[in-house]
């Protein structure tokens, strides 16, 4: 078994397809993730699943590992105590989660900006390239770079976990260029597969920041390295332009409202 839990875990759902499913039961993407590079040892241990329902994934992987044999079932190492579902985060994590919310609120109207959209308009293409804006202001510039200046400096940046959350905020800016390029060519198709993909990109980024990586960080912080955390990302918020901040949350706003008021109409 110890075997398995020290391969990538795409090879052993290659092997097992079955492990895929199981996983996905106990709500780990795997499968969708594509990368697949973490070991299995430390996708386990990085959920985090309370010990009963972690014993019963172990049994059920092993199972499909070998069947008919009796395994005895390794109990994944973990740092912290903490480990109940609910989702609870220190000060710094509580900070990038709420930056979320913004993002979040931008990601789900692009269904309905898409919808309204006019390639030919002016009108149309501001809206578009007002998002790209907020994508790179806000999103990139203010909220990935915390994450990648500051946060992410205080682990192995190699791991395989934060390679592929590095590789999601690089597909983003790619998804924002190509937008603000296929705005220029008045591209509609160009701007919706864009636009959709990186809706898509960044809702299971976030998914799994907020309810894998930040919680799985805070059990290997310090309490001294919290309290830094925390006054470095203090030190970026007073360092960043308010007035760039204020017009990416009016923007979200503004957008929230037009909308609400053509579906009300
Ligand atoms: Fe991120
Ligand atoms: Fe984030």
């Amino acid at each position: 078994m110890e075997q398995y839990l020290n391969m990538a875990v795409k090879e052993v759902i290659t092997k097992f397809p079955e492990v895929g499913k199981i996983l996905e039961e106990y709500e780990i993407g795997c499968v969708p993730c594509g990368v697949g590079s973490c070991l299995l040892k430390d996708v386990v241990e990085i959920h985090n699943l309370p010990d009963e329902e972690e014993q019963g994934l172990m049994a059920r992987i092993a199972r499909e590992i070998y069947p008919g044999l009796e395994i005895t079932v390794p109990r994944v190492e973990r740092k912290g105590k903490n480990r109940s579902k609910e989702l609870k985060y220190s000060p710094p994590m509580k900070k990038l989660v709420d930056e979320h919310v913004l993002i979040k609120r931008w990601i789900a109207l692009i269904p309905q900006v898409l919808e309204a959209f006019n390639a030919e308009s002016t009108e149309g293409a501001q809206l578009v390239l007002e998002g790209v804006n907020f994508i790179r202001s806000y999103a990139d510039r203010f909220h990935h770079a915390k994450e990648e200046d500051i946060l992410f400096k205080y682990f192995d940046e190699n791991s395989e976990l934060l390679k592929t959350m590095l590789e999601d905020h690089v597909k983003g800016r790619g998804h924002a260029k190509a937008i603000s390029e296929a705005v220029e060519k008045k591209d509609r198709e160009g701007i919706v597969e864009h636009l959709m993909a990186y809706r898509e990109l960044l809702t299971e980024h976030i998914k799994k920041e907020d309810e894998i990586l930040y919680p799985w960080m805070d059990r290997n912080l310090s309490v001294t390295q919290v309290g830094e955390l925390f006054s470095r990302f203090i030190e970026v918020d007073e360092a960043t332009d308010r007035k760039g901040i204020e017009r990416c949350e009016s923007f979200v706003l503004e957008v929230e409202k037009k909308f609400q008021k053509e579906v009300i109409k």
